[in-house]
């Protein structure tokens, strides 16, 4: 595994100041992820998950894997100033706070009280052990509790199964389809349109996110 290690902070030698963490403010935490705020050190880990094909495959329109110059672009100018305005998050693994992925919403529409939703569990070996449903659970709850917002919007290619059955079990409904045509070859991409609306206060719980199980 080539994940970065946890560094938390702690006391220097000697009682001498605590040695800065690198380790982003906790934002809110599950039982096997937590968010936090993204910091400049997950910067290395998010241009290696950026440039991988695999994940470009499931993630992006154009299908292809960011450069190094581009990611981190994308790193410095979107994603740690939409951190610091609370619509972007750190994935940390709960067990030893490790660096596991980025989520964020975007492109909110103030009108309808809507945002898009976009996540990436770029440590490939932490696939399938429930870390993207909680996640998204947790933005979700971010959403609706703390920004307000009235619905969630994604986008998911069809041939995404792992993350068509996440946004399921959290509760997202398909609302829509529709094909882009990729590439020179005109590559035909199918892309899910779901959405998550917020629980109706008056009922019990979370009718709209589902919990484990
Ligand atoms: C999509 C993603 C966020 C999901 O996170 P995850 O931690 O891997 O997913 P979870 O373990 O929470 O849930 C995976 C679900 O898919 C199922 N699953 C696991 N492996 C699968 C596979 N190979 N094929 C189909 N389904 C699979 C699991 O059973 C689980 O469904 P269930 O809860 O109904 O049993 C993550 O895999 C990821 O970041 N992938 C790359 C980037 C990406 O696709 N982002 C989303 C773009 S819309």
């Amino acid at each position: 595994m080539n994940r970065p290690p946890s560094l938390d902070a702690h006391p220097g030698p000697d009682g001498a100041a605590p040695v800065p963490s690198p380790v982003g403010e906790l934002v809110r935490a599950g039982r096997r992820v937590a968010l936090r705020r993204h910091v400049p050190a997950n910067r290395a880990a998010f241009q290696r998950w950026y440039a991988d094909p695999e994940i470009a495959r499931l993630l992006r329109h154009d299908q292809e894997p960011l450069t190094s110059i581009q990611s981190r672009g994308y790193f410095d100018t979107i994603i740690l100033p939409l951190s610091a305005r609370g619509l972007c998050w750190a994935i940390h693994e709960v067990a030893d706070d490790g660096l596991v992925g980025t989520t964020a919403l975007t492109d909110i529409v103030a009108e309808s009280g809507s945002a898009l939703f976009r996540i990436v569990i770029g440590e490939k070996d932490r696939w399938g052990r429930g870390f993207g449903t909680e996640a998204t659970r947790l933005v979700a709850d971010e959403a609706f509790s703390r920004l307000s917002l009235r619905q969630i919007r994604l986008e998911v290619f069809r041939h995404n199964e792992r993350a068509l059955a996440a946004y399921r079990r959290v509760g997202f409904r398909v609302v829509g389809e529709h094909t882009e045509l990729v590439g020179r070859q005109r590559f035909e991409l199918h892309v899910v349109e779901m959405t998550l609306d917020r629980p109706d206060p008056s009922s019990d719980g979370h009718p709209g996110v589902p919990s484990d199980g």
